[in-house]
């Protein structure tokens, strides 16, 4: 349309001044003119697509921030003990996802685990190993039992108090888009610069970070532009900053190459003191480390120990040992 209409005062302007009706510069001008508005009436055209995508995007923030969470605090939420023990206890819990009907993902699960303590917990695919973690960060309220920490039932707590004992490491890493250090920041909003590094060079994240110019090396749109292993590093570091009393690591470091892990393990095994750990691993090498050995399959407890005696005993973890831990040989 802005050339049709300029093509139009050209045609009509040449036709006048071939008559005389119009001098060659009192044409320029108009052409002129029509350039300049036809080129303002585009940029208005663009200036609505852009309100218009606004609007839209303004009503979704307003549905994400109005939205309520089903787990809210009580009227009077039972303070948690200060500082945390990490006294972590699942008295006969059973739990089923809501688009789950009738199957359960945990069945009078009961575990006990004192301050300080490593547990790892295996079992095959399925089992609710990671649903014990979602369960403990109160994602979910269980249907009957309950879940308590340092002897407070999770329900008479304030989930944002209870939340705050807990670092997490998922499954699936999870990133935003921004910086090495907003990433890392989101465990522990008012770490320093010095202390944003540290973590980074505690997860090993600090070799991948150097290179792309340190801690504020963007990390992309859902931590897009790292692999999955540089991913699961920064996740790691997220963790080790928020310096909380319980660690969960839920495979946390099941992209690393042998290398990279046997680092991080290290890393891990120092932030493990003083901090009770549980550990969701499918490699012998972390199971080892820890204190006890949990096995779960279909949502219970079937076998608890050390590994000589769950190995000994010839049951799913003797089993489970043999097929999976490939380096136990
Ligand atoms: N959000 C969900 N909605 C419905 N069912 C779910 C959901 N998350 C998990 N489940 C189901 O609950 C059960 C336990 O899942 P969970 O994630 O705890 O397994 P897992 O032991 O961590 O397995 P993996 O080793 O594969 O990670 C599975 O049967 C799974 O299909
Ligand atoms: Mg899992």
């Amino acid at each position: 349309m802005m050339f049709l209409g300029v093509s139009l005062v050209l045609w009509l302007g040449a036709r006048s001044v071939l008559s005389g009706e119009m001098t060659p510069g009192a044409l320029a001008q108009f052409v002129l003119f029509a350039i300049l508005a036809a080129g303002n009436g585009a940029m208005l055209s663009e200036v609505w697509g852009d309100v218009l995508k606004a609007s839209g995007a303004t009503e979704r923030l307003t549905q994400i921030l109005n939205e309520r969470p089903d787990i809210a605090a009580p009227a009077n939420p039972t303070p948690l003990p200060t500082p945390g023990r990490g006294a972590i206890r699942f008295d006969r819990v059973s739990f089923a996802y809501a688009d789950a009907g009738e199957r359960a993902a945990l069945r009078d699960f009961s575990l006990d685990v004192r301050p300080g303590e490593t547990v790892a917990l295996v079992g095959p695919s399925g089992a609710g190993k990671s649903t014990v973690f979602r369960l403990l960060l109160r994602f979910y309220d269980p249907q009957a039992g309950g879940v308590f920490l340092d002897d407070v039932e999770a329900r008479a707590a304030d989930p944002r108090a209870w939340r705050e004992r807990f670092a997490y490491v998922s499954q699936d890493a999870h990133l935003f888009s921004g910086s090495a250090a907003d990433n890392i920041r989101l465990g522990r909003p008012d770490a320093d610069d010095a202390a944003v590094e540290r973590a980074a060079r505690r997860a090993e994240a600090w070799g991948f970070l150097a290179v792309r110019g340190g801690i504020d090396a963007p990390v992309g749109d859902r931590g897009r532009a790292l692999s999955g292993g540089e991913r699961q590093r920064l996740a790691l570091a997220r963790a080790l900053a928020r310096d909380a009393p319980v660690l969960l690591l839920d495979e946390a470091t099941s992209a690393l190459d042998a290398q990279n892990e046997r680092l991080v393990q290290a890393a891990l095994a120092e932030a493990r003191k003083g901090r009770t750990t549980l550990v969701i691993a499918h490699r012998l090498a972390t199971v080892l480390e820890a204190d006890r050995i949990v096995v779960m399959d279909q949502g219970r407890v079937v076998e608890q120990g050390v590994h000589a005696d769950l190995v000994a005993r010839g049951g799913l973890y003797a089993q489970f040992a043999s097929m999976q831990f490939v380096d136990a040989a």
